[in-house]
């Protein structure tokens, strides 16, 4: 056996027990490279083939080409093998627990204001109500000129408004959208608005936001019996066919004569109670008949029309239907409330 012949199998011998010392994926490539690569080893001997005499030199080639096969092939298996203990070994980290009790999935519930929103918008609609919308930024003359509140107005300060530039206000109540809608279109009308309107205001019975549905009513011969009625109606529909009703004069510039509408408590039933401050009733919503003035702001013929218009709070009628006496539960977001209703 010739020199070049021993250095192979010495070779072969060093690869073949690095190849399976190795450990990972990268090593055992670098050790792949050190041994068979373009300026490896192999090539290192392989230089010296020349100075062989001319009849050894195809055996010794053929060796050395059997050698780089074998030591390839070591190194693929030995690759698999090292990539299939990863796998093994991620698998095992990874493990997942299939015995461990599941995440319940949350059913999601109508936030209990847009709930009662919508049963008030239907009752109104099964009285022939239509639907009408107007903006929450408002122009003065919408928020208070046009419905009888002048500048200067004491009532105004009632609203607590937030101002925006350019007589700009956030709406404090939707009675604005009575002007709007009475500015497009002719009587009969018979219009509720819902919506959010804004007050500086806050406490366990006022936000700053809250919802409102105003109501009008204009044709010929409308009277106070017919707003009676609808008022009537609709608060024995939304809470107790037997709930008591008390109008009780009051005062808002847009309407003449004006009232402001009592039940009779729902929670001590007239007894007298901490929500009803012991008087046995519970003030609902203020309406009256639209004032000959807000007629003259959008030209329509008092002469020839009445009306009559309602407001009320919706976090109110919500807080009596559910019970809940901090108006500010509605707007907290906390899903232990919320999932109750
Ligand atoms: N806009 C009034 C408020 O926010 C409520 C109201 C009272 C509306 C009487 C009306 C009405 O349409 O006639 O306090």
């Amino acid at each position: 056996m010739n020199e070049l012949h021993q250095k192979l199998e010495s070779l072969k011998g060093q690869a073949l027990q690095a190849f399976l010392n190795e450990k990972t994926a990268d090593s055992l490539y670098q050790m792949k490279v050190y041994f068979l690569g373009k300026k490896g080893l192999l090539t290192d001997i392989l230089k010296d083939l020349g100075k062989l005499p001319p009849e050894d030199r195809p055996q010794v080639g053929a060796l050395a080409n059997q050698l780089k096969n074998e030591l390839e092939k070591t190194y693929q298996s030995r690759l698999n093998e090292i990539q299939r203990t990863e796998v093994e070994q991620k698998l095992k980290s990874e493990s997942i627990d299939v015995t461990l009790p599941a995440v319940g999935v949350c059913k999601g519930s109508i936030h209990p204001v847009s709930q009662i929103l919508t049963e008030i918008c239907s009752l109104f609609a099964d009285m022939g109500f239509d639907i009408f919308e107007g903006p929450e930024i408002e122009t003065d003359y919408y928020n208070f000129e046009a419905l009888n509140i002048p500048k200067d107005h004491p009532t105004r300060d009632m609203h607590d408004t937030f101002f925006l530039p350019d007589q700009r206000v956030l709406r404090t109540h939707t009675s604005p959208v009575q002007i709007r809608l009475m500015e497009k279109e002719k009587p009969p009308l018979r219009m509720i608005a819902p919506g959010v309107v804004y007050r500086r205001d806050s406490d366990v019975t006022h936000t700053p936001m809250f919802h409102q549905v105003e109501g009008l009513v204009v044709d010929e011969n409308i009277t106070l019996a017919h707003l009676k009625g609808v008022v009537e109606t609709f608060l024995r529909k939304i809470f107790d066919s037997k709930t008591r009703v008390k109008f009780r004069p009051s005062f808002f510039p847009f309407t003449e004569p004006s009232a402001e509408v009592d039940i009779g408590c729902v929670f001590c039933k007239g007894d007298g109670c901490r929500v009803c401050k012991q008087t046995g009733w519970l003030e609902i919503m203020g309406c009256g008949m639209v004032d000959p003035e807000v007629f003259c702001s959008v030209s329509i013929d008092s002469e020839r029309y009445t009306g009559f218009a309602f407001g009320m709070g919706v976090e109110r009628i919500a807080m009596l239907k559910l019970g809940i006496d901090d108006i500010r539960l509605f707007f907290e977001n906390e899903i232990d409330f919320l999932k109750q209703f």
